[in-house]
């Protein structure tokens, strides 16, 4: 009878404890900010690849696809709805074989080239500085301009420079008045080359430092205009360039760059965008939750040089890579964008918020038609991408005050292996709203998160929810709603308590009052 009754006492106490630790525990500081997040962080890229440029923002103005000025109008809507803080071009690997002059004046006089790294195509340059221009002017969005550095010259680079942003009297403000533009653009972000250690030239760091000194010093401030100078940062985990480049350049930059795409497999076979198994979907995530370390560890080095942290990381390209779509041509990087996607999207923004004390910017790998696009087209028709709903949803944290968070949780576990389920982040605005995005990355069960806000009180919360039957759904020409943002029901509020219920494979975003 004793022994029945201890035997009863244990089961309960270890179903007392299992469901303890079953749960997830958050607690956020809400009177305690850390930093802002940079609006920048939400930034995006777009290159002359494929048809990111051509068919995806550039129709010419004899299109019957509705433009203004050539450029259409269905995707300047769409980023506008999800304030695009800045857009890189026009590269990439093509920046440093791009020569801004080719792609000035009447168009019909352009002249031609070779883009050599993207499937060999004729580029007509008939999209270039002032189209790009009048496009960050249409999206109300920052221009951020690679130079080229791999096979341009210094004189080239300055003169791009001078073109754009001086006012006075001089033979390339001259130019620019000349072909249509009398006042000089605002530029503040100025990338000097692009992956110099590949695509741009396979230097060394040491060789690149010492170019970038050079280009840096010819790359000039005219009148109110200040560059942001951005110096060609590392490729993944090549902690040795982070450390060379700020040793031997960091006095002359004011933002160093980093690159890392997640890819499944590997660079030769980096499997399909829309048919994987759990396994793969599990190493998707695994590989994406790598961005944590990468920036940890430069952030080290970086401190080390610039303990003020002057000097911003800027992640100008991240996000997944695939096979292309079967058919497609190799060289445009066309893939297909799921709930997947979403997921990797939700979990690098978070990581992203975390580190805004050093990550000034980050501009995701491509706005359209490429990469992880956020919109697809095909001739008049356009689809939003599951990415796509990420950025809408996590817009609310652009120039936001980070607020700081604890959390406890559960795993997310696939055969013997095991990494965390859910990844959050947590910020109070202008208004002194707070939004909290949250990703559970489980993609079988819901997870339940006992939330504790300190330091306010609270009277309303509400929410919108972006998920989907399957991991491998997406949105297509003729399903385009497969994936889209809906009101979220599953946010409890309790005096100063929160119980929240994640459905799987989810990525919500809390809005607090
Ligand atoms: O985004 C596609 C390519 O990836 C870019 O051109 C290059 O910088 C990187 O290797």
């Amino acid at each position: 009878m004793k022994r029945k009754k201890t035997f009863q006492i244990l089961t309960l106490l270890i179903t007392v404890s299992i469901s303890i630790s079953a749960q997830n525990r958050l607690v956020i500081d809400a009177d305690r900010g850390e930093g802002t997040i940079s609006r920048h962080i939400y930034g995006h890229f777009s290159e002359h690849l494929g048809h990111c440029i051509y068919g995806g923002y550039w129709v010419g103005e004899d299109s019957s696809i509705p433009n203004t000025r050539g450029i259409r109008n269905d995707v300047v809507k769409a980023l506008l709805d999800i304030r695009i803080p800045n857009l890189r071009w026009p590269g990439g690997c093509f920046a440093d074989e791009y020569h801004w002059m080719d792609g000035i004046g009447p168009r019909e006089n352009r002249p031609k080239m070779i883009n050599t790294h993207w499937g060999g195509v004729v580029e007509d340059n008939s999209f270039g500085t002032h189209e790009f221009l009048d496009l960050c002017e249409q999206l109300n969005t920052e221009p951020y301009i690679s130079g080229n550095v791999g096979s341009g010259t210094v004189e080239e680079m300055s003169k791009w420079i001078e073109y754009i942003t001086f006012d006075g009297e001089s033979p390339m403000a001259n130019l620019r008045r000349q072909n249509g533009r009398n006042e000089p653009w605002k530029v503040k972000f100025w990338g000097v080359g692009n992956e110099s250690w590949g695509c741009g030239g396979n230097m060394t760091p040491e060789f690149y430092s010492d170019l970038y000194r050079q280009y840096a010093t010819f790359s000039r401030n005219y009148g109110d205009n200040r560059l942001y100078k951005i110096a060609c940062g590392a490729n993944q985990a090549d902690y040795n360039w982070t450390e060379t480049l700020m040793k031997n350049a960091g006095r002359h930059m004011q933002g160093l760059s980093l690159h890392y795409y997640t890819v499944p497999r590997n660079w030769n076979d980096k499997g399909s965008a829309t048919n994987f198994d759990e396994e793969e979907y599990f190493t998707t995530i695994q590989k994406t939750l790598f961005m944590e370390e990468l920036i940890t560890k430069h952030s080290t080095i970086m401190d080390r040089y610039d303990p003020q942290k002057r000097i911003g990381m800027i992640i100008d390209e991240w996000g997944t890579w695939y096979n292309v779509e079967p058919g497609t041509n190799p060289g445009f990087l066309y893939q297909q964008n799921t709930m997947r996607d979403a997921i990797v999207a939700g979990i690098n923004l978070n990581i992203f918020n975390a580190h805004c004390d050093r990550v000034q910017m980050a501009n995701l790998a491509q706005t359209v038609n490429v990469l992880q696009a956020v919109a697809l087209t095909d001739e008049e028709k356009m689809v939003l991408t599951p990415t796509y709903w990420v950025f809408y949803l996590y817009k609310v944290h652009q120039d936001a005050t980070l607020l700081p968070v604890s959390f406890t949780g559960n795993k997310y576990r696939q055969n013997n292996r095991e990494i965390d389920a859910i990844s959050v982040s947590a910020s109070k605005d202008a208004n002194g709203k707070i939004h909290i995005t949250l990703v559970n990355a489980d993609p079988s069960n819901e997870q339940r998160i006992e939330t504790q806000l300190q330091g306010v009180s609270v009277r309303n919360v509400s929410g919108k929810v972006l998920t989907s039957d399957k991991i491998n759904d997406y949105n297509t020409f003729e399903q385009p709603s497969t994936i889209s943002v809906k009101d979220f029901k599953g946010a409890i509020l309790s005096g100063s308590s929160l119980s929240v219920v994640l459905p799987s494979k989810s990525v919500v975003m809390l809005e607090i009052e």
